[in-house]
């Protein structure tokens, strides 16, 4: 049976953990499906954006701790599983906007908040909590929670999530720069789905050429990262669609996008 549920809305396909008896956490089989339903939306022509969201209370109570509590050292080093999930969501080209119901807690092994950060944007419903209490089970974040969480919400408020295990709110989390927007619970999915359209709407090629300059800003030093913005800048000058765009803009009509 399978533990996600995926369809599509107009030109926005949406995922949804569906495991949620076990708080959406994610083992390795749900992990797999996972990949494999961005995949497909990825190499879907009708597809712009994806939307990520966990059925029942959480979007994801993180890490299958049953998977996790026998794993030796040696089964957690060799396992791909980790790897596995931040390579594969980085390979995703098209924008994914996780949108968090409930709680996202994360844990090791690629948890709910950690899922979360690994996508492009964070909305989150207003009862919803992020944390990281790897250390409440003995260990620490596993899946990019030591790193991302300091790039989007800084030193001082990741120290104490991660040392204390604490979740913050909804509303401290869009304060500290971790989620774009916090709605009513019933509103987020619409929501999100809505965005999903705007970004779906433009031209392809060009949202995801954004999108991977932007996230090279986390790569890169900032000489390295301009020259790689001013390449890609350079680069949408050879579309139809940069064309069409400035074309329309001169003529005062909408852009008819044809993702060339
Ligand atoms: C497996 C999980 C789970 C998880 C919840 N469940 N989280 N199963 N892995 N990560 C299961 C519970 O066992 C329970 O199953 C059911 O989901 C409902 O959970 P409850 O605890 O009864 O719900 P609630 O009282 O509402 O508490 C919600 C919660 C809590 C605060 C999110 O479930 C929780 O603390 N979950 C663990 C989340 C967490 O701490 N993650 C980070 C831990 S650090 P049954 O069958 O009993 O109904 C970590 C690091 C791992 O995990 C590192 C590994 C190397």
């Amino acid at each position: 049976m399978s533990l996600l549920l995926s369809s599509m809305t107009e030109n926005v396909g949406l995922i949804t953990l569906n495991r949620p008896s076990a708080l959406n956490a994610l083992s390795e089989k749900l992990v797999k499906e996972l990949l494999q339903a961005l995949n497909e939306f990825d190499s879907n022509p009708e597809v712009g954006a994806i939307v990520l969201t966990g059925e029942g209370k959480a979007f994801s109570a993180g890490a299958d701790i049953k998977e996790l509590n026998d794993l030796t050292f040696v089964n957690a080093y060799m396992c791909k599983f980790l790897q596995n999930l931040n390579d594969g969501i980085a390979a995703i080209r098209k924008p994914i906007l996780a949108a968090v119901n409930g709680y996202a807690a994360s844990i090791l092994l690629g948890g709910g908040c950690e899922l979360a950060m690994m996508c492009d944007l964070i909305y989150a419903g207003e009862t919803a909590k992020f944390g990281q209490p790897e250390v409440k089970i003995g260990t620490i974040p596993g899946a990019g929670g030591t790193q991302r969480l300091i790039k989007a919400i800084g030193k001082a408020k990741a120290m104490e999530m991660i040392l204390t295990g604490d979740f913050i709110t909804a509303q401290d989390a869009e304060k500290a720069g971790l989620v774009a927007k916090v709605y009513p619970v019933d509103k987020l999915i619409p929501e999100a789905i809505e965005i999903g359209k705007r970004i779906a709407c433009l031209s392809t090629p060009v949202i995801v050429m954004a999108k991977e300059a932007v996230n090279q800003a986390e790569e890169m030093s900032l000489k390295n990262g301009l020259l790689f913005e001013s390449r890609l800048y350079h680069a949408t000058f050879g579309l139809n669609d940069r064309k069409e765009g400035m074309t329309a803009f001169l003529q005062k009509r909408k852009a008819q996008w044809s993702n060339s």
